[in-house]
């Protein structure tokens, strides 16, 4: 799989995650709310572990695709979003995460915009699909807002086990045909 691209939205500049991000993002994400309603990102996190997870994203047998998010106007970091690509399936997983001071600002809906137009336009995949703790509404609220819809009831598992603990959770997903779709009908 090719590396991720640099892309671009209104706000944001979505770098791909390499060494040179392991400084900046280790507050960002190292925030202790940032690992609570994640599946894997630890706490307390270090510069170390970032260097870990660039090296991670670079193998390229791992099929992911990590990008930082930098403000355009002031080039501050505010967060990341991911893609786990199931080449046979043609599928991925998204994933994103903001850092706590910019909370609110739609930054991991515009970040999850992009990414999905490279899992469906880029790579042409056909389904990308998500999961959210259900303590997190706010992150089910951006997956609505990227046009995704619950997977039928019964046919993916409704918790995951965090720290010892199974916690609910939702499962929503998007196929490429709605989200060409919902492209179409999009103004402007
Ligand atoms: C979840 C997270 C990514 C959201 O980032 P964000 O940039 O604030 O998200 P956005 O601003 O794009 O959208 C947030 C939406 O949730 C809504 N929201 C906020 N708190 C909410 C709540 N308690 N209940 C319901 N909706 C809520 C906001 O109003 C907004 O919706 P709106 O645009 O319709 O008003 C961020 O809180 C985060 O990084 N959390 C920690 C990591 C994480 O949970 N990642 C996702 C793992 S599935």
């Amino acid at each position: 799989m090719n590396r991720a691209p640099l892309m671009e939205t209104e706000r944001l500049r979505l770098e791909p995650l390499g060494h040179e991000h392991a400084e900046a993002i280790t507050p960002v994400i190292g925030h202790p709310l940032i690992s609570d309603t994640t599946s894997s990102i630890p706490h307390p996190y270090t510069v170390a572990d970032a260097h870990w997870f660039a090296d991670h994203v670079a193998d390229e047998s791992r099929h992911e695709r990590v990008w930082v998010m930098l403000r355009k106007d002031t080039g501050t970091l505010v967060g990341g979003c991911g893609l786990v690509v199931d080449d046979e399936r043609r599928e991925a997983e998204l994933g994103y995460w903001v850092g706590v001071d910019h909370w609110g600002n739609g930054y991991a809906t515009e970040g999850g915009v992009a990414a999905l137009g490279d899992a469906f336009g880029g790579m042409a995949l056909d389904r990308v699909h998500a999961c959210f703790y259900l303590r997190n509404p706010s992150s089910g609220r951006v997956l609505v807002k990227l046009g995704m819809t619950p997977c039928d009831p019964g046919s993916c598992a409704d918790f995951l086990e965090k720290n010892g603990v199974r916690e609910p959770i939702q499962r929503l997903d998007i196929a490429r045909d709605r989200w060409r779709q919902a492209q179409a009908n999009a103004p402007g």
